[in-house]
């Protein structure tokens, strides 16, 4: 079958999938601190639904499936749908997103299940700053869950994800990279995206991958960079003694949209071409309505073909995405 590819020739690769919106953390760049309203338990896809539409996309070439949120570790018995997927044809790479704080105890049914890579959110090594960003107080939970992962070589890279917002995150690089060479976790600074519920966002707190680098080879000298995939969204660096790997994901000081591999899928089954989308595509009512995989995969065609160049967060006049990071799914 022909690839899935977009108007300006790039191949869709991945797939993200959110598979709920809720989440047990508040952190202060996605959620607001309370008033964000639930989708209905009908309005999600259901597990089945959810493999269906991953089986038709494996068909096309989308060979990488992401799990994210909300918080992926809440919906109830996720470890049977990471079953599913691993069981289907042509899913190569299944990984997940979580704030970690229910890894404690669902590494190893995810593990068993055929999970392969894990992404765990992580701002600070600081309780009070961990609880300030998060507005929940679970930074040893979190530290368990870890842990936890740790104990499944299966389970690698293990990735902790560190959004580098201006004015808090200066403070806890050091620690940070302190993790990256103790510990076999890619530590990785995110630079902080206008997709915040409170809409607070404003271009002077994005605290950049270049000056974060400033900071840690201050102290430690400088880093050498690694080789990186083509589709990757950070550049990789090591420590000059060798120990320990940093990366840095910077959407607004260096867009990577130009070799952009990837779909979005959110827990209501609305499939968005880009994080910026300003349109979804509904998939949730063709799979309800008995579409066929042909009618499915003529779908996937026309909305892929719409994916858009690239975000316009740089540009003057720009304009926020319809929903906010834990609605959209990281
Ligand atoms: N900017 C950048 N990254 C964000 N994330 C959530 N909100 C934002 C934002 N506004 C990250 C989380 C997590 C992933 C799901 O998305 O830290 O790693
Ligand atoms: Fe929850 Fe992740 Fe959003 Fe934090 S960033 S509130 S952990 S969905």
């Amino acid at each position: 079958m022909d690839p899935l590819v977009d108007a300006w020739g790039r191949e869709i690769k991945s797939v993200r999938i959110s598979v709920t919106d809720k989440c047990n953390f508040r952190c202060t760049y996605c959620m607001p601190a309370e008033g964000l309203e639930w989708l209905g338990r009908d309005e999600i896809l259901s597990f089945e639904e959810i493999a269906r539409l991953v089986g038709v996309l494996a068909r096309l070439g989308v060979d990488e499936v992401r799990l994210t949120g909300g918080e992926p570790l809440i919906r109830r018995d996720l470890p049977t749908l990471v079953g599913m997927l691993s069981a289907t044809a042509g899913v190569r790479d299944l990984s997940l997103t979580t704030n970690g704080v229910l890894l404690d105890r669902l590494a190893r049914p995810l593990v068993e299940a055929g999970l392969q890579r894990l992404n765990v959110s992580l701002d600070s090594l600081n309780h009070v700053r961990f609880a300030e960003i998060t507005r929940r107080d679970a930074l040893d939970a979190v530290l368990r869950g870890l842990e936890e992962a740790e104990r499944y070589p299966e389970l690698r890279p293990i990735k902790v994800n560190c959004v580098a917002v201006k004015g808090f995150t200066e403070t806890e690089v050091p620690a940070l990279a302190e993790l990256a060479r103790r510990k076999p976790y890619v530590v990785r600074f995110i630079e902080f995206m206008p997709l915040d519920a409170d809409q607070a966002w404003h271009e002077d707190d994005v605290l950049t991958g270049g000056e974060i680098r400033a900071i840690i080879e201050a102290s430690h000298g400088p880093l050498v960079e690694l080789p990186a995939k083509a589709s990757s969204t950070a550049r990789r660096f090591r420590f000059a003694d060798g120990a320990g790997e940093l990366g840095f994901v910077n959407p607004v000081s260096e867009p990577f949209c130009s070799s952009c591999d990837r779909i979005r899928l959110t827990a209501d089954g609305q499939l968005r071409t880009c994080l910026f989308s300003r349109r979804e595509w509904d998939l949730k009512k063709p799979l309800r309505e008995g579409a066929s995989d042909a009618e499915l995969t003529q779908l996937l065609r026309f909305a892929v073909r719409h994916k858009e160049l690239k975000h316009r967060i740089n540009d003057p006049g720009f304009v926020r995405a319809s929903r906010s990071m834990s609605q959209i799914g990281g």
